[in-house]
């Protein structure tokens, strides 16, 4: 299957401190890649480095044939990639059914589908997204980023810190949205719930991509290397 997304040895810093050293990786149409590796090892950078939050210093990301490079970043969104970063950022002043609806764009999900895939988001629709829950905001984060009906969905650690019930509902949704045939970029601590989600991985150590390969066939010292598991 052609790329939908390509980066090839990217590199980004904060500052004048560099985070990242060559990461590459691909997405294709329709297929959920895992991005892993230990905390500090620039998975976070990569997502927005990709997404344009962040300049790419050297290296090179294609999205759908056209080459981000030379595009100022908001272009990047309207391309077609939704990110939910770390930390389930909503607008808390917002009510559930605005944060949903701001960013909207055409395409099969809307609010409906939506509130079929989280039907408590649906329950609280005209409550403000500070009300919510850390689950909820969680689930209101993905809704808005599936509600720009991207090409692309990157879910920056979206269970961090939930409760067990909370993170089932969301894997679920996660596979309901990869039988969807959306692409989606996963980084996630949760080793067992991404490798049942996820067609291949990326192991990044030290801002560098260093394996790639089936999710379910990463070996034995690759994930005591990288993972510490
Ligand atoms: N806003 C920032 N300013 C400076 N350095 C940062 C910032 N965010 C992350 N870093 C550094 O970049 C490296 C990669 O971090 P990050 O991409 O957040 O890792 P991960 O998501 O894999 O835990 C780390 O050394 C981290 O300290
Ligand atoms: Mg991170």
């Amino acid at each position: 299957m052609p790329a939908l997304i390509e980066a090839e040895r990217i590199e980004a810093a904060y500052g004048p401190s560099q985070a990242l050293f060559g990461v590459s990786l691909t997405v294709a149409e329709g297929e959920a890649v895992a991005l892993m590796g230990r905390n500090g090892m620039g998975k976070t950078t990569t997502v927005r480095t990709l997404c344009r939050l962040l300049p790419l210093k050297a290296g090179r990301v294609v999205f759908a044939g056209t080459d981000l490079g030379p595009l100022p970043p908001h272009r990047a969104a309207r391309l077609g990639i939704g990110l939910v970063p770390e930390g389930r950022r909503c607008f808390a002043p917002l009510t559930v059914a605005e944060n949903l609806t701001a960013a909207a764009r055409p395409g099969p999900w809307d609010l409906a589908r939506v509130t079929r895939l989280f039907p408590r988001l649906g329950e609280r629709m005209r409550q403000r997204a500070a009300t919510l829950s850390g689950g909820e905001q969680q689930m209101l984060a993905i809704g808005r980023a599936l509600m720009t009906n991207p090409r692309l969905l990157i879910l920056d650690e979206a269970t961090e810190g939930l409760a067990p019930v909370v993170r089932r509902e969301i894997w679920a949704a996660i596979a309901e949205v990869k039988r969807s045939s959306m692409a989606i970029l996963l980084i996630d601590k949760a080793l067992a719930e991404v490798v049942a989600v996820a067609d291949r991985a990326v192991m990044l150590d030290r801002g560098a991509s260093v394996w790639e390969g089936p999710a379910t066939a990463v070996p034995g010292d690759v994930a005591g290397r990288y993972l510490g598991v």
